[in-house]
């Protein structure tokens, strides 16, 4: 391959990060299940890999893909990047996956000789647009060291916490601060609503208190002109993570009682066929149980992430 790095999962998280790579000047290979995805990076310094396996003569190669399962067959499913006669030196996996299923991954790639580095990130497709992820590593130091020049031209801030799956417990434990801040969010929201408190100026309080944070700030236009069709997460991937934040609570015997029933909540939305939606959806739900209809208030705000 011409470019040593590859890069394998073009959704929204993908995408966004491989236009860092290429703006810091970096030559890219890609490769998306969905073609189409890949497209409008070309000419942008990516190059489209007509095959996973293609990309195995790169150096490094990024992955961010959805689920677990979905690691596993992009890496060693039919045609996958290290299923045929030549690896890449080293694999770095930015989805956000179980730790089990991550150790597993990297028991199969280091029999390989393939190094393996997970580096899962907090922010959303804004956030990685913007260059303002914050990407979290673990694995060989050495490892780090050789990708750390790639994960800061996607990043503001990079960290190393530690050897093997490290940032997969890391990563567990945001998001599933991820998901009891929004339950917690729509619920405090929607209460204030029905006192009579307009949602905008609730939500701009919160905001402006020491509660306030870029997590509270990015929602509070979705929350106020209720615009979920722009999907930041989906409910199923929340579900998904706040599943593994309990896993892990119970292999580490740690009782976590709002991640529990926040996951019920979750679970509930996700039934009601709420998918294609971002997750913040959460809200009309939250208004219904009280018997609250909402309605858009229309008011223009900053969602704090413009460049
Ligand atoms: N969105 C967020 O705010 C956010 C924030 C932090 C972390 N994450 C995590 O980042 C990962 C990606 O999230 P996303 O929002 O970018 O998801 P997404 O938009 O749904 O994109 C998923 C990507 O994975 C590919 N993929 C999934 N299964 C595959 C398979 N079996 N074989 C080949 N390719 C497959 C998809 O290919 P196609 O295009 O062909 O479907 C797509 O490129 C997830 O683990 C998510 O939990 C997301």
């Amino acid at each position: 391959m011409a470019n040593s790095i590859g890069w394998i999962g073009l959704g929204r998280m993908g995408e966004a990060m491989v236009r860092h790579l290429t703006q810091a000047g970096h030559g890219v290979s890609v490769w998306n299940r969905t073609r189409s995805k890949a497209e409008p990076l070309e000419g942008s310094g990516a190059t489209i890999a007509g095959s996973k396996q293609e990309l195995a003569g790169c150096e490094i190669v990024f992955t961010m893909v959805s689920t677990t399962d979905d690691l596993k067959q992009v890496l060693f499913g039919e045609g996958g990047l290290v299923a045929g006669s030549r690896q890449p030196k080293v694999v770095v996996d930015s989805s956000s996956i179980s730790q089990e299923g991550s150790a597993e991954i990297r028991r199969q790639l280091e029999a390989m000789g393939v190094g393996y580095l997970c580096a899962p990130v907090s922010g959303n497709a804004k956030v990685a647009k913007a260059g303002k992820l914050l990407i979290v590593a673990s694995g060989p130091r050495m490892l780090y060291e050789k990708a750390e020049p790639y994960l800061q031209a996607m990043a503001r801030k990079v960290m190393w916490v530690g050897e093997g799956e490290l940032a997969r417990v890391w990563k567990i434990a945001h998001n599933t601060m991820f998901g009891v801040v929004i339950q917690n969010l729509c619920e405090i929201t929607v209460l204030a609503e029905k006192a009579g408190i307009p949602r905008h100026v609730f939500l701009e309080s919160i905001n402006d208190s020491v509660l306030g944070s870029m997590y509270t700030k990015y929602k509070t236009p979705t929350l106020t002109n209720l615009s979920f069709e722009q999907v930041t997460f989906t409910p199923k991937l929340l579900l998904k993570d706040m599943d593994l934040g309990l896993a892990a609570a119970r292999a580490y015997g740690v009782a976590m009682p709002a991640a529990a029933a926040t996951r019920e909540s979750v679970a509930r939305m996700v039934g009601h066929g709420h998918d294609d939606i971002d997750f913040a959806v959460l809200l009309l739900e939250t208004a219904k149980d009280a018997g609250l209809e909402l309605k858009s208030e229309n008011v223009k705000m900053s969602d704090g992430l413009e460049s």
